[in-house]
C-alpha cells in the first residue's frame, strides 16, 4: 500500500492522552482482565430523562435538518437566558457560537486567530488538548507550571512574566480538568489587573465545569469580575459535564462579534452546524428543571470527600480537596525512586501509572500527560464502590514496593 504523507499540522500534535489511557483500559477489559478505571472523564449519570424526552419530541416534529451555523433559535436563546443568570450578562445572537461540544468551540477560537509564531499561555496542569489545539493552529504553546502550594492556580505574578509581545490567548480552565482548582473572586481579580495592561492579550475562560463545584456560592466567570474586559474574553461552556450529556456533542461560546463571526464563518464551512435533535436537547437541559444537576453535584461532593480522605492515608501519596470538576490531582513523589517486586525502579509518574494498571488493575493518567510532574490523575466520576476497591487494589501494590 502506498504510503500517505500527512500534514504537519497532524504529524506535530500526539492524540489525546486521556483517550490513550482509556483505550488501553477498554483493551485490557476486552482480554479479559477486571479493571478498575479512574480514567474516565466523563459523568457515569444518564442523561436526565426530560432532556431525551424533548430529543424525541424534536425528531418527532421533523426538527432533523441542517440549522443555521450559530444554532436554534430556541437554543440560542437558552445560552443567553443562562448567560444573564450566571454571569450576569445580557447578549446577542451574533456573540454566541454553537459547537460540535466545547471542544469544538476551543478549536475554532485558536483556528480563527493564531498565525505562525502566536503565543497561547497555558497553566499547567492543563487539560490535554489545549497544547495541541494550539500546535496544530500554527501556535506556540507557552505552558507555566503552576505549584500545589498555590492551590494549581497561576498567580497574577506569573501570568505578567509568561506574557510577551507575542501573546495571543491565556486559557484559563476554572474548574480545572485535572486538578479541580477554582479561581476565587480576588485571584480572577488580580490576573485582570495583569491582563489590562496587556490589551491585545485574548482570554479564553474554559468553565465547562462551572456547576460543578462543593462550595455554596457557584464560583464567578472573568467576564462577570472584569466587565471592562469583555471584548476580549471568550467564554466557552456546553451541557456535557452539567447535564452528563458528552455524547450529545454540544457546546458554546460567548465573546466579542468579531471573534465570533470568525469562528461561525468556520462552522460553516467545516460542520454547517451542531446536530440539530442534540441542540433541541440543550436548549432542555439549559431552561427546564435544574433539580437533577443539584442530585449529581451532591453524589460527585460525597465521592470527593471519599476519595480524597482514602488516598491522604495511603502510603506515598497525597492530595489536596478539589474545589470542583470530577478529578483529583494526586501528588505521587513519595512513590519515585521504590522498587517494584521485579527489581525495576518508578522513575517517573507515567511509570507509576503503568504499576497501578499491572499490579492493581487500577487505570489512572499520568501527570506527564498533563505539564505538571510527579502526579497522577483520577476521576471519581464512578461509584464509591470501585473508587474504594481501586483504593484497596492500590495500597496492597504500594505495599509491596521496596
Ligand atoms: C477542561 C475541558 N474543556 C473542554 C472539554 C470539552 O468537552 P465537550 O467537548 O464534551 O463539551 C473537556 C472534556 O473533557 C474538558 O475536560
Amino acid at each position: 500500500m502506498p504510503s500517505i504523507r500527512l500534514s504537519e499540522r497532524v504529524t506535530s500534535i500526539k492524540e489525546s492522552p486521556s483517550a490513550v489511557a482509556a483505550d488501553h483500559v477498554r483493551d485490557l477489559r476486552a482480554q479479559g482482565r477486571n479493571i478498575l478505571s479512574l480514567t474516565v472523564g466523563q459523568p457515569d449519570f444518564d442523561t436526565p430523562e426530560s432532556i431525551c424526552e424533548a430529543a424525541v419530541e424534536a425528531i418527532k416534529h421533523g426538527e432533523t435538518r441542517y440549522t443555521s451555523a450559530n444554532g436554534t433559535p430556541e437554543l440560542r436563546n437558552a445560552i443567553r437566558q443562562y448567560y444573564l443568570r450566571r454571569y450576569g450578562r445580557p447578549c446577542e445572537d451574533d456573540e454566541i457560537c454553537v459547537g460540535v461540544g466545547g471542544k469544538q468551540v476551543i478549536a475554532l477560537a485558536l483556528m480563527a486567530t493564531l498565525c505562525p509564531g502566536d503565543e497561547v499561555i497555558v497553566p499547567a496542569p492543563y487539560w490535554v488538548s489545549y497544547t495541541d489545539m494550539a500546535i496544530m493552529n500554527s501556535g506556540t504553546p507557552v505552558v507555566v507550571e503552576t505549584t500545589e502550594a498555590d492551590g494549581f492556580k497561576m498567580t497574577a505574578d506569573e501570568l505578567e512574566q509568561a506574557i510577551s509581545d507575542s501573546t495571543r490567548w491565556l486559557i484559563l480552565n476554572s474548574p480545572s480538568n485535572p486538578s479541580g482548582a477554582v479561581y476565587s473572586t480576588s485571584e480572577l481579580q488580580a490576573l485582570a489587573d495583569v491582563l489590562r495592561k496587556h490589551s491585545d492579550v485574548l482570554v479564553l475562560c474554559d468553565d465547562i465545569y462551572n456547576e460543578i463545584v462543593f462550595s455554596d456560592a457557584k464560583p464567578k466567570g472573568l467576564v462577570s469580575i472584569a466587565p471592562d474586559l469583555a471584548n476580549r474574553i471568550l467564554t466557552v461552556n456546553g451541557v456535557s459535564k452539567t447535564y452528563a450529556m458528552t455524547g450529545w456533542r454540544i457546546g458554546f461560546g460567548i465573546g466579542p462579534k468579531a471573534l465570533i463571526g470568525a469562528m461561525n464563518k468556520l462552522v460553516s464551512q467545516i460542520s454547517s452546524c451542531a446536530s440539530s435533535v442534540s441542540q433541541a436537547a440543550a436548549a432542555a437541559a439549559l431552561t427546564g428543571d435544574q433539580s437533577a444537576v443539584g442530585d449529581m453535584v451532591q453524589a460527585y461532593h460525597e465521592r470527593r470527600d471519599f476519595a480524597v480522605e482514602r488516598i491522604n492515608q495511603i502510603d506515598g501519596l497525597s492530595c489536596l480537596s478539589p474545589d470542583g470538576a470530577f478529578y483529583i490531582y494526586v501528588n505521587c513523589a513519595g512513590l519515585i525512586g521504590r522498587h517494584c517486586p521485579d527489581g525495576t525502579v518508578l522513575g517517573d509518574d507515567a511509570a507509576v501509572s503503568d504499576y497501578f494498571l499491572s499490579q492493581a488493575s487500577v487505570g489512572t493518567v499520568p501527570g506527564t500527560a498533563y505539564g505538571l510532574s510527579p502526579y497522577f490523575r483520577i476521576s471519581f466520576a464512578t461509584s464509591i464502590q470501585v473508587l474504594g476497591d481501586a483504593f484497596d487494589s492500590i495500597e496492597q501494590a504500594i505495599a509491596v514496593l521496596q
